[in-house]
């Protein structure tokens, strides 16, 4: 069976896509439809139902435009929202959590894990929870989970400072206490982060392996596309459309460099909060 129908995307504004360029990786032959609610951004920073509904607002949005699954390409959203997205949603939905985590297990070796989040993800305590039961299903009972908040990261992101002066002095303030701890393996769990990858990589030295959720994410999706029997068997090349909530030439010009060859373009401009949800 096949389905040429898109998958669709959501985040608060760029930082879905390091998860959307991993998925034209383990799934080039699909076509996506990427939402980046860039002026109700950061979600990181607002309340449980506000984040709840925006999530269902957008996920209306997705499925207007008829998509065979969601990718909630945002831990904030994903921690807070993805048992009401998975609720109402008609096609299957695909959260960021559990994928990062199971990484981080098999990526340990001393036991020591930092997760990195927005505050709100923290505060849900989701990957903490999603950490452990991983490990207690590998059999791992050595498990240390080192959890900090870093906030101004989403903004050092969105604003294309990835390997900058100001982010690296950011950088070291905040993993200072991970460092400290002996950690050997860093949770970038929130979307955003592995803009800064070179950063936090130099700040937290060779020993420590940092785990993108993104690429975790992409195989479960083309796991997933696998056993649901809904990959593309279209000929022609994929299509790739992207919407932003704010202005589609900052979106891109922030967004370009990151995905490479010039893309995106032809973002178009769309706000979900006309849509009606009830939370
Ligand atoms: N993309 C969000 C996340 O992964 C971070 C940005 C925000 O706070 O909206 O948590």
């Amino acid at each position: 069976m096949t389905d040429n129908r898109p998958i669709g995307l959501f985040d608060s504004g760029i930082g879905g896509l390091t998860v959307l360029r991993e998925i034209w990786k383990t799934a080039p032959d699909e076509s996506t439809i990427y939402f980046g609610d860039n002026s109700r951004a950061p979600y990181g920073t607002k309340s449980r139902s506000t984040v709840i509904r925006y999530s269902l607002q957008n996920l209306k949005f997705l499925e207007s435009k008829d998509v065979k699954m969601i990718v909630v390409a945002c831990n904030t959203a994903s921690a807070y929202a993805y048992e009401e997205l998975k609720a109402r949603a008609k096609v299957p939905v695909v959260e960021v959590v559990t994928p990062g985590a199971d990484d981080a297990c098999n990526a340990t070796k001393n036991g020591k894990i930092g997760i990195i989040a927005t505050k709100a993800t923290v505060s849900t305590g989701v990957y903490k929870d999603a950490v452990e039961r991983r490990a207690k299903e590998l059999g791992m009972d050595n498990i240390e989970i080192f959890q900090q908040a870093c906030p101004l990261f989403v903004s050092l992101a969105e604003e294309g400072w990835w390997d900058s002066e100001v982010t690296r002095l950011t950088a070291e303030e905040y993993l200072k206490p991970l460092k400290e701890a002996g950690i050997d393996t860093l949770v970038m769990a929130c979307t955003h982060y592995p803009l800064l990858t070179k950063v936090i990589g130099e700040v937290m030295g060779d020993g420590v392996t940092l785990v993108n959720t993104g690429v975790a994410t992409a195989k479960v999706v083309r796991g997933l596309l696998d056993k649901e029997g809904i990959c593309s068997g279209r000929n022609e090349e994929p299509v790739r459309e992207f919407y932003t909530s704010d202005e589609p030439e900052l979106f891109e010009q922030v967004a370009a460099p990151f995905l490479g060859e010039g893309l995106p373009s032809g973002t178009k401009h769309f706000t979900t909060d006309k849509y009606e949800v009830t939370v």
